[in-house]
């Protein structure tokens, strides 16, 4: 599209009328040209070489010299009517562009930005360190031990007898080859020995921690779970320091208005022992038909007792002089019992909401 356009009249450089008809069509032209681009092609067809009024300012030189200073004034003001008005519309296309540009490309930056999902630390974790908190308020040591663990240290030391049913295959995970005399830890218990053995007395340790057994997963069961072992072996110490220590834990984690009882209970690895049991949140002891206590009044939370002497004898520490209780609480029940869960599969699964909702405290 370049050159004058055929409706344009040519003009006669002495022909006033002519003139003005020329620049009117043109300064029509450039008020109608709506960007920049429809502008290029108006400045072409009424300013460029081949537009009329540059066509009739080539002219000027062949008319009569006398009339030739009045056609050069009119043809010249002319063009630099047409040549002002170009240069404004351009400038006004120019700023309406550009203010269009800032508002299209304008970045808001209060506008909320996508950012990446937030996640959370898992309730277990936050709940196990909040127990282990409570132990180190009472100036106990904390003290992790292996996941995967001797059957020593898991049975043995432990006075578990060879034929127990807990060191069957249906209840322990085996370590390939069985002849490697490694499991999965059945329970934090080992880590009593680990301690003692490692440490020595007097002893008060705390253990959070990991433990398998072959169960499959349901509501109430999975294979992988934890809890909190605790141990105390010092000179004097009674079954009385043991229920002290459980009630201040279950007062920490349930608040003071908890009730808790001691039932006669056996493991291999304490004399006397326990079940810590605890009233029932639910019905309070208050319903016969209760399918949370199942109607006992009482749910259990964890085993405890007088460490045997044989552990201690296993050892190295003198059971005449040195006593010791012990206690194994499981931390999903407990986060059960704490916050009314009734999935266990909801702790294990994954899913970022379970934890976003339980895992928010610091
Ligand atoms: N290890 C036991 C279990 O997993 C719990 C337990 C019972 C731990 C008595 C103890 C204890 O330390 O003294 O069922």
């Amino acid at each position: 599209m370049s050159g004058p356009k055929t409706h344009q009249q040519p003009v006669t450089a002495l022909d006033e009328e002519q003139v003005e008809r020329a620049v009117s069509a043109a300064l029509t032209a450039i008020a109608a040209a709506d960007s920049l681009d429809a502008l290029k092609h108006v400045r072409l067809d009424h300013s460029g070489d081949r537009s009329p009024l540059a066509l009739a300012n080539r002219e000027i030189g062949s008319i009569p010299a006398r009339e030739r200073a009045a056609a050069g004034r009119l043809i010249g003001s002319a063009r630099g009517r047409v040549a002002a008005a170009l240069n404004t519309r351009k400038e006004q296309l120019e700023a309406e562009r550009d203010a269009r540009m800032l508002a299209e490309e304008a970045v808001d930056v209060t506008l909320p930005v996508e950012r990446r999902p937030p996640g959370a630390r898992h309730p277990l974790q936050l709940i196990s360190e909040r127990i282990a908190d409570v132990f180190v308020g009472m100036g106990w040591e904390i003290a992790e031990g292996p996941e995967v663990e001797a059957e020593w240290f898991n049975f043995d030391a432990l006075n578990f007898d060879p034929d127990h049913p807990a060191r069957q295959m249906q209840d322990t995970f085996f370590v390939d080859p069985v002849s490697s005399g490694l499991v999965l830890r059945t329970h934090t218990s080992p880590v009593q020995a680990r301690t003692l053995l490692e440490r020595g007395v007097p002893l008060y340790v705390a253990c959070p921690g990991k433990a398998f057994r072959t169960d499959e997963l349901d509501a109430t069961h999975t294979p992988v779970f934890h809890q909190v072992e605790g141990l105390a072996v010092d000179k004097g110490l009674t079954m009385a320091h043991l229920k002290g220590t459980l009630d201040h834990l279950a007062a920490a984690m349930f608040g003071t208005d908890v009730v808790t009882r001691l039932r006669p209970s056996f493991f291999p690895f304490t004399e006397p022992s326990a079940e810590m049991d605890l009233r029932c949140f639910v019905c309070g002891g208050q319903e016969a038909t209760c399918r949370t206590c199942g109607g006992t009044g009482w749910i259990e939370w964890g085993g405890c007792g007088m460490v045997n002497p044989n552990v201690l004898t296993a050892c190295g520490v003198d059971p005449q002089e040195y006593t010791g209780f012990a206690f194994g609480m499981g931390l999903e029940r407990t986060l059960m019992f704490r916050h009314g869960i009734a999935e266990m599969r909801d702790m294990v699964e994954g899913d970022v909401r379970f934890s976003l909702h339980y895992g928010m405290e610091i």
